[in-house]
């Protein structure tokens, strides 16, 4: 069984995946303003992964017989300069949810929760792609040219994103 401490935990971090992807979704529409649809997509396509990770959580918290606290998801802003800007912010959000990842392996850790801890390495190891990602779309825009007329190749490359 969860303690207290740990549930608690797992259903912040429940609340701040499912934000992730109420964010990607805010850029992704963005982007469709934008006439940027691959870029569109595969924002579309992250949205969808953090609801994913969010899932990820929820089914363990059950599995533990845990109860599942669902809260209030804050509202993303809705605007952005640019598409090198919206990637920096993603990078940068990344970083912090890495902390927030390493954080709960350290709680995991001091409970001596050793189930919590390995279910969170998949989150260890998937911060590292998520990551390198955000990082090097950061620095394809930064080599054409932060404006839309620089960014066919990439949003054509974006596109393909499944
Ligand atoms: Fe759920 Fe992008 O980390």
């Amino acid at each position: 069984m969860l303690s207290k401490t740990m549930e608690d935990a797992l259903n912040r971090q429940i609340n701040r995946e499912l934000y992730s992807s109420y964010l990607y979704l805010g850029m992704s529409a963005w982007f469709e303003t934008q006439t940027l649809k691959g870029f569109a997509g595969w924002m579309l396509v992250q949205s969808g992964e953090e609801r994913n990770h969010a899932m990820k959580i929820y089914d363990y918290v059950v599995a533990r017989q845990g109860k599942v606290q669902l809260e209030a998801i804050e509202a993303p802003k809705a605007k952005w300069s640019s598409a090198g800007k919206i990637f920096e912010e993603v990078y940068a959000h990344e970083q912090k949810v890495t902390g927030m990842i390493d954080a709960l392996v350290e709680l995991a850790v001091r409970e001596k929760d050793h189930a919590t801890f390995e279910m969170l390495q998949w989150f260890v190891k998937e911060q590292v792609e998520e990551e390198a990602n955000a990082a090097t779309i950061c620095e394809k825009i930064k080599t054409v040219g932060d404006v839309p007329g620089h960014l066919f190749m990439l949003d054509h490359e974006l596109g393909k994103r499944k």
